[in-house]
């Protein structure tokens, strides 16, 4: 049985004037441990598949499931990490890495020891009585890793967590979050508009096509590329041949 399964999903969104179809019939099934991106054109519907994944949007039709329970009768088991790193300014950094155990009702000793680890493991120990404004923009999102693995979420839900920040920092977060995950056996799915991003640290890509949203096709990352890091992925030989290739379906559904 699959770890997560998306089913026939449906999803129209309404508003007085019209109704716009972002999703229609997605069919996947994730494995337990594997990382999937998800890419395509801009406004395709990947922040809505996402939230439809974390149970935060109720499809119009189908149903996605985790461990074989619907996401609507367990919404706390997923994570997110996002564009902008949405820390709370008025808290300190371990205030924040532990706001989640603490909304959940999972905080305890051994939870809040859990998070400070996590904090230790990023390299961010001597920040924790510091405030997010006197952080840098990467340091930012390794914070909000931190505060969404604390948790222990099934699967972790990715929109864009890199793209705001300078190239280098994202080329090493890329490494950090990848070797993190794979360390934890984690189930992710990433949402890029980097396809070599998308090679760098997906087992998969799903290239969705536009109005509506709809699976296009489906890439597999070869297992050559899948055992390095990510940094060593964009180096690799077969990497350039893996880019051409989705850049050319992503060219024939913009144009
Ligand atoms: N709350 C909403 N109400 C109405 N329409 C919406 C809403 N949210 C998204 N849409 C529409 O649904 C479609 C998919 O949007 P979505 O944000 O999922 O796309 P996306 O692939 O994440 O885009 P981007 O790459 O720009 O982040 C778009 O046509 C968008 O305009
Ligand atoms: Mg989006």
């Amino acid at each position: 049985m699959a770890y997560v399964s998306l089913k026939h999903i449906d999803l129209t969104y309404l508003s007085k004037e019209r109704a716009t179809t972002a999703l229609e019939g997605i069919n996947l099934s994730i494995e337990k441990g594997e990382f999937i991106s998800i890419i395509g054109p801009s406004g395709c519907g990947k922040t809505t598949l996402l939230s439809i994944i974390g149970g935060i949007l109720t499809p119009t039709a189908g149903d996605v499931s985790i461990e074989g329970l619907s996401v609507t009768d367990q919404k706390t088991i997923t994570g997110y990490m996002l564009q902008q790193d949405y820390l709370f300014p008025w808290l300190t950094i371990e205030e924040n890495i532990i706001i989640g155990l603490k909304i959940m009702g999972k905080l305890t000793d051994k939870t809040q020891d859990y998070a400070l680890s996590l904090l230790e493991q990023m390299g961010l120990d001597e920040k924790r009585k510091e405030y997010p404004s006197q952080l840098s923009g990467g340091m930012r999102q390794r914070v909000a890793l931190v505060r969404m693995l604390a948790t222990k979420p099934k699967v972790m839900l990715l929109d864009e967590p890199f793209s705001a920040l300078d190239y280098q920092t994202k080329l090493r977060l890329e490494d950090l979050v990848f070797e993190t995950l794979k360390q934890q056996g984690k189930t992710a799915v990433l949402v890029t508009h980097d396809i070599g991003e998308a090679i760098a640290m997906s087992d998969r890509i799903v290239l969705l096509s536009a109005k509506p949203g709809r699976i296009y096709k489906i890439f597999e990352v070869p297992e050559e590329l899948r055992l390095l890091l990510p940094f060593q992925v964009r180096n690799a030989t077969q990497y350039n041949e893996l880019f051409q290739c989705i850049w050319k379906e992503l060219e024939t559904i913009e144009t």
